[in-house]
């Protein structure tokens, strides 16, 4: 895991994107793995940004998003495709057709979510994966004792997250009681992560994500498994991890870990950088040399 912290959440937002951004521009084809949420907003409206100032291409790009709540329609305004479409898709050029969330009115829904899974697969598998985190620590809708090699299927809403998410319906008690999400097994296939957490309210479940036991408790922890998974939070979020100065060491220490590695040369660094990406630029340059 590499942990990246920013001085505040308007900062950790511009560099999720930027990472986005950057994936893009490698891949045009990208299959990218999106989330839902408050916090998500930020990095959209920059991609969107992006887009229109510098003519960031999603033409090509596919989407998966991580969930969708059962029973509400693509039009319902609390649905997770609405919320894509107002707060992306709309306002880019990518091509709706390319952009894929579990529907939620399907009258099969196990067929549904087998359906999900050979579409991921048959797009080659996710290459980037955003995630938001629950406060109790959900990834998608993996809520406590989700398996950590589950697949895409319907889950049962905890009520913590009926008490997070429901203030956002009217009446909150109109909030769908299950949603289809991505397996925790589905999530930690993809390529690479970047799980985005800002606010002193993610305090807590960042701490246990990162540096707490790995259980199906918390879905987030599962992480600690994914072999290129970037952590980007702000300053609040960052407040209760024990080891923040260390984290911060890695990146007094190495200078060339601010700045994302696209400029890197494998001649700019002796391997030492923890930055995953590095990593990969300076095993590639090794490779080359044998
Ligand atoms: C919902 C989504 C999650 C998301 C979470 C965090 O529960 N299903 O994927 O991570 O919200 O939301 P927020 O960013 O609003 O805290």
């Amino acid at each position: 895991m590499e942990i990246v912290i920013q001085p505040t959440a308007e900062a950790a937002g511009e560099l999720a994107a930027r990472v986005i951004g950057d994936e893009l521009r490698a891949k045009p084809d990208l299959v990218l793995g999106l989330a839902t949420g408050n916090t998500m907003e930020a990095v959209y409206a920059r991609l969107v940004r992006m887009h229109r100032q510098q003519g960031l291409d999603f033409s090509r790009c596919r989407t998966f998003n991580l969930d969708e709540y059962v029973g509400l329609s693509a039009s319902h305004r609390n649905s997770y495709r609405h919320y894509m479409n107002h707060n992306l898709f709309l306002n880019v050029n990518i091509d709706l057709r390319n952009t894929y969330l579990p529907d939620g009115t399907a009258a099969d829904l196990e067929a549904e979510c087998r359906d999900y899974e050979q579409l991921i697969a048959k797009c080659g598998g996710i290459d980037f994966q955003l995630l938001g985190v629950g406060r109790a620590g959900h990834l998608g809708f993996n809520e406590p004792v989700s398996s950590l090699r589950s697949r895409t299927r319907v889950k049962v809403l905890s009520p913590v997250t009926l008490a997070q998410n429901g203030p956002l319906f009217q009446p909150p008690d109109q909030m769908p009681r299950r949603a289809i999400t991505m397996g925790v097994g589905t999530i930690l296939e993809s390529r690479r992560c970047l799980l985005l957490a800002t606010g002193e309210e993610k305090a807590d479940i960042v701490a246990k994500a990162v540096e707490g036991p790995v259980t199906s408790m918390i879905s987030a922890t599962a992480l600690q498994m994914h072999p290129r998974c970037q952590v980007v939070v702000d300053e609040a979020a960052a407040s209760r991890l024990k080891e923040a100065d260390y984290y911060r060491w890695i990146f007094e220490n190495e200078p060339k870990c601010r700045s994302y590695p696209n400029e890197l040369s494998p001649a700019d660094t002796d391997g030492r950088c923890l930055s995953p990406a590095v990593e990969e630029v300076v095993s590639r340059g090794r490779m080359n040399k044998n």
